[in-house]
This record gives structure tokens, C-alpha cells and sequence, in this order.
């Protein structure tokens, strides 16, 4: 399998470091010269990953395209590309809806829409993909856990949520700086935070069935768990997480 990526931002960096840390099995890795530092960083990693400078070439060269461009872009760029049917085309754009994707891309090819983050670099996190499509949930199975979405609206839903990385490191951030204000040293105050956030949402995700009694469980009545987020709540905290998603839905919805 060559798989080749258009677009050598964030995103590819991310999932091509996981892939160089999984099983998949692929012959040649294709990007662009595009973000040269990136590329050549990436190139550097293994003989297998090979930089062009022509996303044509790319995708002459390729069974499996990865779009990661921005949207602007690959609203300018896609159209000029000549795709082939027997391409499966991955879709990393948060805002380019099927529809649109296929009037760019004008050929019967497969083309499913993914949603990776950052942390896929380590193996780890969701990535949700729309349609479903058994040979891509397999392979992002192998760089983190696959989710599987029917309707491409909802997928609108995760790309709102996903919305809050920066928000949860600004948590970290604040708290962490909080701890160095208390005369920390900053390499243990990151240390504690980061390790009690992990061991946190570890804890979570086995027993992902049930937050909400997580929230309970972890409250001794009258304790300082209980204290806190009663404080958090009366400052609308939680519901202006809610209210922040919503707002980022919007913006999506508007974009469709
Ligand atoms: N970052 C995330 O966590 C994340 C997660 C999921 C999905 N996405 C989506 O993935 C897409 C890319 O995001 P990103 O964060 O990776 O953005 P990015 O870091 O800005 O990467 C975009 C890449 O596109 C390249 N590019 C621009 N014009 C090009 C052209 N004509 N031909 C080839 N490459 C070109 C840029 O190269 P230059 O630097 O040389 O301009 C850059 O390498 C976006 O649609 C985003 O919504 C991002």
C-alpha cells in the first residue's frame, strides 16, 4: 500500500509519526516539500517516506490520498487535481462536506471523511470517520479507536468537541501556573498536574460506560471535591463548556 498525503501541516505530522510507530503495513510514504521543515524532518525518519513537489505526482504515486490542507486551500487546489477511481481518498478538512469533496474531486473514487488529532502521533485517541468503511476503520484501529459515524451531521458534533484541546492544556496551564505562583518549581508543578490529569482520564476511559458516577464517586460528601465543583458550577464553568460547543457548532454548521 503507498499512501500519500497532500498538505504537510500538523495533521499529517501527527498521523505519520504513528504510523511510523505501528503495524501498518505500507510500501511508500508520499508528501509534499510543502511546510519544509515538516517534510524533511519526516524524510529523515525513514527511507520509506519520499518528498515530492507536485501533488500530482503524489497522487500518480499513490493508492491511499490523505487531503490534509486547510480548507480555503483545498477548496482551491482539489478541483485541479486528476484523481483516479480506484483511489481511497481520506478527508482530513474539518469543513468540506461529502457533497462538495465529490464536486472537487469529480471521479467515482471512495472518499471518506476522518477526523484525527494530535495525539495519533503516540497511537492514542479517537478518530472518528464518516461513511463507514471497513479497510479505514481498521487502519485508524491501528493508530488510536476508530468511530464509525452513519450521518455525516453528527460528525459536526465531534469536530465541536474537538474544539477543546486548547481549552483542556489551558486547564493544565492554569493550574500548573497556579502551583508555581504557590512556589513550585515549574518541572514538578507541570509533573503533578499532567500525571494527576492522565491518571484521571485513564481511570475514565475504562470505565467510559459511566461518567457520571465517576463525578460522584469521587466526591467524600462534605469533602473538597464536593466544594469545588459546586464552586465551579455556581460560576457556570460546566455550562459554559456546553455553551462554548455549541457556539463552535454554529461556526460549523455555518461552513457546511
Ligand atoms: N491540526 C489538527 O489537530 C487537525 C485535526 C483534524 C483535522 N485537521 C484538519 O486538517 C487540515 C490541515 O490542518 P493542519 O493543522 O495540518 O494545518 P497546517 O499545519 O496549516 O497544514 C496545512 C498544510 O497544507 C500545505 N499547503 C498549503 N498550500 C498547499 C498546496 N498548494 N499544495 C500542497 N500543500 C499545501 C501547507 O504548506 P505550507 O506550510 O508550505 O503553506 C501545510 O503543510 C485542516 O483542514 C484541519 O481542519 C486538523
Amino acid at each position: 500500500m503507498r499512501l500519500g498525503f497532500i498538505g504537510t501541516g500538523q495533521i499529517s505530522k501527527a498521523v505519520i509519526l504513528g504510523i511510523l510507530k505501528s503495524k501498518i503495513k505500507y510500501s511508500k510514504i508520499f508528501i509534499s516539500k510543502r511546510s519544509p521543515k515538516i517534510s524533511k524532518l519526516l524524510s529523515k525518519k525513514s527511507k520509506k517516506i519520499i518528498i515530492y513537489d507536485n501533488n500530482q505526482k503524489i497522487l500518480d504515486s499513490s493508492d491511499w490520498i490523505f487531503l490534509a490542507l486547510t480548507p480555503k486551500v483545498g477548496n482551491e487546489i482539489i478541483k485541479k487535481l486528476i484523481f483516479k477511481k480506484k483511489h481511497l481518498i481520506i478527508s482530513f478538512i474539518s469543513t468540506i462536506k461529502m457533497k462538495d469533496l465529490k464536486k472537487l474531486i469529480r471521479v467515482k473514487a471512495k472518499i471518506v471523511r476522518a477526523i484525527p488529532l494530535p495525539p495519533i502521533s503516540l497511537k492514542k485517541g479517537p478518530v472518528p470517520i464518516f461513511p463507514p468503511n471497513r479497510k479505514v476503520k481498521e487502519f485508524f484501529n491501528k493508530l488510536g479507536n476508530t468511530i464509525e459515524i452513519n450521518r455525516e451531521n453528527l460528525s459536526l458534533n465531534f469536530w465541536a468537541t474537538s474544539s477543546m484541546m486548547a481549552p483542556f492544556y489551558e486547564i493544565l496551564q492554569c493550574l500548573s501556573s497556579w502551583l508555581v505562583q504557590k512556589g513550585v518549581k515549574k518541572y514538578n508543578s507541570q509533573k503533578y498536574i499532567t500525571s494527576l490529569f492522565l491518571a484521571l482520564a485513564e481511570g475514565a476511559n475504562e470505565k467510559s460506560n459511566d461518567l457520571k458516577k465517576l463525578v460522584k464517586e469521587s466526591q467524600t460528601p462534605k469533602g473538597l471535591n464536593e466544594q469545588s465543583l459546586k464552586e465551579l458550577k455556581k460560576l457556570g464553568f460546566y455550562n459554559s463548556l456546553n455553551k462554548t460547543t455549541g457556539i463552535i457548532l454554529k461556526r460549523l454548521k455555518k461552513t457546511k
